[in-house]
């Protein structure tokens, strides 16, 4: 089945033309900014923020993928200022303009956000960092593996909505959703072994601190919004009403791409595959096997997924060790619970309707 589906392909959005681009010239200077940030020093990054700042004309003859590569250089060093406790718009004059300016013409916020930071960064000796340590690396390789599968996963489920349970199509779809889904289990695996909490809580964590931009403030580019909550929406969360969860992902969608964007109205009101499975299977399950399995093997993927996250949060958010309350994507340890909660009441439903595996009693 060919799968691309316009909706939610934008091809203006090319991640691998952005990663090559050095629009503002600022491969040389990027590359020190994290000496820059380990001397906490203000003053050549702010240095380095004026001289890169284009001017509007310059804006203008940028073109699409320019402009989401300028947009991310910016804010490798905006990240950076705030994070030394510095408002870095008052600092530079005209950088306002140019980042609503540069969110305008690409239909994103007007700061860089984890697509910027990640799918949109080189790999290599260009790839800009705030620390510099290995471990960043590892976790930006978490977006940047994970975002292309959901990409990947949320056609799926657009075709799902668009058939019929009864289509001999349906349970293959719902398989191809669970491979890619399956991502998510090995990106937390990698990052479970290869990052320390610590690393996470005090050394990356003040980089996504907000910052303000016309008015608002301005969250950075955290893994937290890699919008998983799309593929939740399409499985089991538009039937559920939890309104800390609903909260989290309208201020999350804001950093996504405008095509993903625009899902969350459209899923929202729609019946779940969750609910739509199990309508289909309460007179009589035996002829949903494949379906459901299918089912179980998604919900399962994803409470894995969101229990290894959990487990690493926790630590990364003890008392002992964060130097926040909240998260970067402005969420708590609470949050992410209820989320896994909710998840794992939805897996037991479809473990409950899906077949037993052979050699075992039902
Ligand atoms: C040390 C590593 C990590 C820590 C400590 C951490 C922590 C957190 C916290 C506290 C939240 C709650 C919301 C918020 O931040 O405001 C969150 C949300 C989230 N994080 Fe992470 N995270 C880590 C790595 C990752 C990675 C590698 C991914 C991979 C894609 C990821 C994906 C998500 C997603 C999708 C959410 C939204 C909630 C959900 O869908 O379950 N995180 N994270």
């Amino acid at each position: 089945m060919h799968l691309a589906d316009p909706r939610l392909r934008d091809a203006r959005f090319d991640g691998a033309r952005t990663a090559g681009l050095d629009p503002l010239g600022a491969d040389g200077p990027l590359a020190a900014v994290p000496a820059m940030n380990a001397g906490a020093d203000v003053r050549a990054l702010t240095a380095a923020l004026r001289r890169l700042t284009p001017s509007l004309p310059e804006v203008a003859a940028f073109d699409f993928c320019e402009c989401l590569a300028a947009m991310r250089d910016l804010g490798l060093l905006l990240g950076s200022i705030k994070r030394h406790g510095v408002q870095p718009l008052p600092e530079v004059p005209g950088l306002e303009t140019v980042l609503v300016e540069l969110g305008r013409r690409t239909e994103m916020i007007p700061r860089d956000t984890v697509h910027h930071y990640t799918e949109w960064n080189p790999l290599g000796p260009r790839q800009r960092m705030y620390t510099g340590d290995p471990q960043e690396t590892v976790l930006m390789g978490g977006p940047r593996a994970s975002i292309p599968e959901l990409g990947q996963a949320l056609e799926r489920c657009a075709a799902l909505a668009d058939t019929d349970v009864a289509d001999p199509a349906f349970a293959p779809l719902l398989q191809e959703l669970g491979d890619h889904l399956a991502a998510f289990e090995t990106v937390i695996a990698d990052v479970v072994a290869r990052v320390s909490p610590e690393f996470f809580a005090q050394q990356m964590r003040p980089y996504y601190e907000e910052v303000a931009v016309a008015g608002r403030d301005w969250l950075g580019p955290a893994a937290a919004h890699v919008p998983l909550y799309l593929a939740d929406l399409a499985l089991w969360a538009s039937d559920d009403n939890d309104p800390a969860y609903e909260a989290f992902l309208e201020e999350s969608a804001e950093h996504t791409l405008p095509a993903w964007r625009g899902l969350v109205r459209q899923w929202r009101d729609r019946p779940s595959i969750v609910r739509r499975l199990r309508e289909a299977a309460e007179p009589d399950p035996a002829p949903w096997g494949a379906h459901l399995t299918a089912l179980h093997r998604v919900m399962r993927s994803l409470v894995v997924f969101r229990g290894r996250h959990l487990g690493i949060a926790r630590k990364a958010y003890k008392e002992e060790v964060r130097l926040y309350e909240l998260g970067s994507g402005g969420g708590s340890i609470g949050l992410l619970q209820s989320i896994l909660d909710l998840t794992r009441e939805n897996a037991v439903t479809a473990k409950a309707l899906a077949p037993a595996p052979a050699g075992r009693t039902a």
